[in-house]
């Protein structure tokens, strides 16, 4: 039984294969209309969602199946142990996704359970997006392999699943921020893709822009703290901070070729993303956010050993 709470809990090869699955569901979805039928997913929700909800939602119903949402305050997840309540959950449903506040949280829940369980973002991993991000690139470029990735703005949980989707897919990837969010360090995976001759740190936008395939970026702050007061100082320090790392049309100017602009939305627009460069034609976010969808479809199918 396999995970999905990182990227790092597939191997390179099933990462490519579910992506490829994933640009086949899409183009022929009815091919596995009741694939999934009489399996229930289960979605725990600590943490507000749109594309998240509906798309695994969604994805669950269109494979013949059904899916149960729950947010975490409607559910004992707070008092009890959280393995126990792992445990007790995969006793009713095929297979779990949750997203929690707190990756030790999320990490219990699957230690205590017995069906494989996605992680729908916590603070260090977004590792479904990142599928989606690859899947994305692939079906917009024809490939991956060689395809320079620049991400902008804060290192977080997005930008750590996408760094190690990137070198996967044998992509190269540049990480250009001043700084990163401290709960998404992983030290361990930096010394990985460090390793990996395919991922470089790089702070000057204008350097790290050269020959951009893709630039991608994310909010400056998580959305458990983008409306909470206690984070009004630190919101401002950062609106100064990243703001020479918005992805605007100077920005875009500076790789010299056709780049995709990608976000995992949600956009602020003004801050790390300018307006003209969201809805730019080379801007591919809102096909970002369908394919979640079909990438999700075809995760939910190799995780169920249904592809
Ligand atoms: N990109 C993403 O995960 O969006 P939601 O927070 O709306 O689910
Ligand atoms: N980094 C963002 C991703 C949103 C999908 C957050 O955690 O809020």
């Amino acid at each position: 039984m396999t995970d999905f709470l990182s990227v790092r809990d597939v191997s390179a090869e099933d990462f490519t294969t579910i992506i490829d699955m994933a640009i086949k569901i899409k183009q022929n979805p009815q091919l596995w209309s009741d694939r999934l039928k009489g399996k229930t997913l289960g979605m725990i929700f600590q943490k507000t969602s749109t594309r998240t909800r509906f798309s695994f939602e969604v994805g669950m119903t269109q494979l013949g199946g059904h899916a149960i949402f729950a947010q975490n305050q409607h559910t004992q997840l707070g008092i009890a142990d959280m393995a126990d309540e792992g445990k007790v959950i995969s006793r009713y449903v095929d297979l779990i996704m949750a997203r929690m506040t707190h990756n030790r949280d999320l990490v219990a829940l699957a230690d205590g359970a017995e069906v494989p369980v996605i992680n729908g973002c916590d603070e260090l991993y977004h590792p479904a997006q990142a599928l989606t991000d690859l899947m994305t690139i692939k079906e917009t470029l024809g490939h991956t392999e060689d395809v320079k990735i620049v991400y902008l703005g804060i290192a977080n949980n997005v930008s750590n699943s996408l760094s190690m989707a990137s070198v996967y897919s044998r992509a190269h990837f540049v990480l250009c921020v001043p700084e990163f969010d401290p709960p998404a360090i992983d030290e361990e995976q930096l010394d990985i893709l460090r390793d990996t001759g395919y991922y470089e740190e790089i702070a000057d936008p204008a350097v790290a822009m050269k020959g951009a395939d893709v630039v991608y970026t994310d909010t400056w702050i998580n959305m458990e703290y983008f409306d909470d007061p206690a984070f009004a100082e630190e919101k401002e320090r950062r609106i100064t901070t990243f703001g020479p790392y918005q992805v605007n049309e100077a920005l875009l100017n500076l790789s010299g070729r056709r780049t995709l602009v990608m976000h995992c939305l949600p956009a602020h627009k003004g801050y790390e993303v300018n307006e003209t460069v969201l809805y730019h034609p080379d801007s591919v976010a809102f096909e970002q956010a369908e394919n979640r969808l079909h990438a999700q479809k075809a995760l939910m199918l190799w995780l169920l050993g249904e592809l």
